[in-house]
């Protein structure tokens, strides 16, 4: 199979690439336009460690076929912050210490910005049904549920909705 020029608006950017047979999203991102913040942990859909938001909805970039979802929207943690403020749910990771090695917190984050924009105001067990995806070896899971929490918390005081 030949390579395919792909077109996708990243982090608000139109970008085009040409895709080799069997690129996975995570790889066109991290390898074709520099994002590096999604990781490949596992490469089987297992870690959700390369989380990115692809038409608003989480999925594990590595299982995503670049060359299905010409057109598409991506967002990735770099696209996050907004003229280099960081949101309320990146704040709260850093400030409820939420992260140690790092490895998983860019899939947690865009996990949890999906979930905060679906339902504002989760319960704990909601936060935690919606991160059951996204492993975490450093944690114990509970700074980052607190941290989701607060940043739900922080962003319903401030207003935003999205
Ligand atoms: S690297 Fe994609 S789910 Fe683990
Ligand atoms: S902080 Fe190390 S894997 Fe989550």
């Amino acid at each position: 199979m030949a390579s395919r020029i792909v077109s996708l608006t990243v982090n608000d950017r139109e970008e085009e690439l040409i895709a080799k047979p069997g690129t996975s999203l995570l790889g066109a991102l991290r390898e074709n336009l520099g994002l590096t913040a999604a990781k490949r942990g596992c490469a089987q859909g297992a870690c959700g460690s390369c989380t990115v938001l692809l038409d608003a909805r989480p999925v594990p970039a590595c299982l995503v076929p670049v060359e299905t979802v010409d057109g598409a929207d991506v967002r990735t943690l770099e696209g996050v912050a907004a003229d280099g403020e960081l949101d309320e749910v990146q704040s709260a990771f850093l400030e409820d210490f939420a992260t140690q090695c790092g490895f998983c917190t860019a899939g947690m984050i865009m996990t949890a910005e999906a979930l905060l924009v679906d339902n504002p105001q989760p319960t704990r067990d909601e936060v935690i049904e919606a991160i059951s995806g996204n492993v975490c070896r450093c944690t114990g899971y509970e700074p980052i549920v607190a941290a989701i929490l607060d940043a739900a918390q922080r962003r319903r005081a401030s207003g935003r909705t999205a």
